[in-house]
């Protein structure tokens, strides 16, 4: 039996609640990645370019640090990784939390909430953060997602 894991960064509770829905439909475990620095309001607001999320953003190289870690990453073969898509790809703390770990031979499936955007550039930015793994092409899911098709979308990797 493949092992399962769910883990996902969310600001603002979108990504959590279909992160969550997610690893019940599927019966894995769910991992919360929390920024060492939570993410205020005005760190989030992206029509000011000083701030916190719009200087990350700008600087690919940014790593913002994770308070928590999966302390059993070798017991999954499976990581669907979650996360808001913040100027049309994945936050740079996820890069930060991918690298924490050996990903060699493990399947990496991302997949997000958004405002309207897809997936975008996503891959391409967090490749080189699970080297090793296999990453495969993520999905970009609607808030009001069920966990029906959730488990099919799941079940099709
Ligand atoms: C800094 C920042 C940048 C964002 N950039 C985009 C974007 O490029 N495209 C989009 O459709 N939504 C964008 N959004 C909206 C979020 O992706 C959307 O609200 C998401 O569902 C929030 O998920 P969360 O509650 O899990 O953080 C952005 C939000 C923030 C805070």
């Amino acid at each position: 039996m493949s092992k399962k894991l769910v883990a996902y960064f969310s600001a603002s509770g979108v990504t959590g609640k279909v992160a969550k829905t997610l690893a019940s439909a599927i019966h894995a475990d769910l991992f919360q990645i929390e920024p060492a620095t939570p993410y205020t309001d005005a760190d989030l607001n992206w029509n000011d370019p000083q701030s916190r999320s719009s200087v990350e953003m700008r600087d690919k190289t940014s790593r913002p640090q994770v308070k928590n870690k999966v302390e059993t990453m070798e017991d999954y073969d499976t990581i669907f990784v979650g996360f808001p898509i913040w100027w049309y790809v994945a936050p740079t703390i996820i890069n930060t939390f991918l690298e924490q770990y050996d990903l060699t031979g493990k399947k990496v499936i991302p997949f997000a909430t958004s405002g309207s955007s897809g997936m975008g550039n996503t891959n391409a930015e967090l490749r080189g953060s699970c080297s090793g793994a296999l990453l495969c092409e993520g999905q970009r899911f609607a808030s009001s997602i069920g966990a029906d098709t959730l488990k099919a979308w799941a079940d099709s990797f």
